[in-house]
């Protein structure tokens, strides 16, 4: 029997529903953005994301429910995103996901943020071999992690400082970018000269698979205090080409670095910034050239959404795990209660 969970995310910004078969076939993925809401303040405020999180989360249900043709009475379990995130906002979601799964008499369970941004390659590359190893990068996450497999995930090195997109949101900000700037930053640098200015690659010591990249921030914001106030589009160009090879030469060094270490079979590069396209070059041709595989989610799956957690839910279930009524909200990763 054909396995349908309704699954839930609501860790940061994005209010998203998914209704996934057998953690392979999305019956339906909607995703509710709040960016409007929180792009004057330049970043994400937790208190308005929550509240906003109560507003769209049974609308964005029903529709995930509509679009896949399934009532509530023909799901078989509930997922739902349980942390690292913001408290307030994941509450919203375990709130609704203990609500509903009670009420229907179907079990549920809670799925780590950063599995379900690994478990996204398993909706469109299923023929990834393990063991992999995943890079994990996100606004909110820089990390790199060895998948043994669909629950059993280890942390080899993560950020010491700023995420890979924060990095991004940061310096678009600076730069008169808007927020979220990351997709602006790709857009722009693909038209500028990526040997423009040399920024600082920080590799940390021989052999660390930790990332750092506030230097790298830093140095951009002194190279525009030495400049002038009114960018020309040029410099902006170059800016954004050369902030962002930096960026990529940093990931790529790393991950495959730790591929080699781990003798992995592939590579999956996974979160809002893997939608990057100078990322996803220089990861292919690197891949092409070493041999090792490398695997990209498709773009809309690879920020923010609810078809991830099905997968990682639907995975987490067919272990054994599920959730009971004290299942709480956990902001920060490693305390994971789910980890096989
Ligand atoms: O995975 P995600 O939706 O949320 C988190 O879990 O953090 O990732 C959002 C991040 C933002 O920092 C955004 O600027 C970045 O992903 N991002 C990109 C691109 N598209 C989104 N960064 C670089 N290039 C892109 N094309
Ligand atoms: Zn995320």
């Amino acid at each position: 029997m054909a396995m349908k969970i309704l699954s839930i995310e609501s860790s940061c910004d994005e209010t998203a529903a998914a209704v996934v078969v057998d953690g392979q076939e999305i019956l339906s993925n909607i995703v509710a953005s709040q960016v409007p809401i929180h792009r004057k303040y330049g970043g994400v405020v937790p208190e308005l994301a929550s509240r906003s999180h109560v507003e769209a989360i049974l609308p964005v249900l029903d529709e995930a429910c509509r679009q896949a043709g399934k009532e509530l009475a023909r799901l078989d379990a509930i997922a739902v995103t349980q942390g690292p995130g913001l408290t307030g906002s994941l509450l919203v979601g375990i709130a609704v996901a203990k609500s509903l799964a009670y009420v229907l008499g179907i079990p549920w369970v809670g799925v780590n943020h950063i599995h379900a941004h690994i478990s996204s390659i398993f909706l469109e590359a299923s023929t990834i071999e393990f063991p992999f190893l995943a890079l994990v990068v996100s606004g909110g996450h820089t990390s790199l992690i060895r998948v043994e497999n669909h629950t059993r995930m280890v942390l080899l090195g993560k950020t010491r400082d700023d995420a890979a997109g924060e990095a991004f949101d940061k310096v678009a900000k600076k730069i008169g970018l808007g927020y979220p700037g990351g997709q602006t930053i790709d857009r722009l640098g693909r038209e500028g000269d990526r040997t423009a200015i040399p920024f600082p690659r920080a590799l940390l010591d021989p052999g660390s698979l930790d990332f750092s990249f506030s230097g790298l921030k830093t140095a951009v914001l002194h190279y525009l205090n030495k400049n002038e106030e009114n960018l020309s589009r040029e410099q902006i160009r170059d800016i954004s080409a050369s902030f962002q090879e930096a960026v990529v030469d940093m990931l790529v060094l790393k991950a495959f670095q730790a591929a080699r270490k781990e003798s992995t079979r592939a590579i999956a590069i996974v979160g809002g910034v893997a939608c990057n396209s100078r990322l996803r070059e220089r990861f292919s041709c690197e891949g092409a050239v070493s041999g090792i595989p490398v695997h990209f989610p498709p773009p809309a799956l690879c920020t923010d959404n609810a078809a991830m957690v099905g997968v990682a839910g639907f995975h987490l279930l067919a272990r054994g795990f599920s959730a009971n009524l004290s299942m709480n909200a956990y902001s920060r990763y490693g305390m994971d209660p789910n980890e096989a």
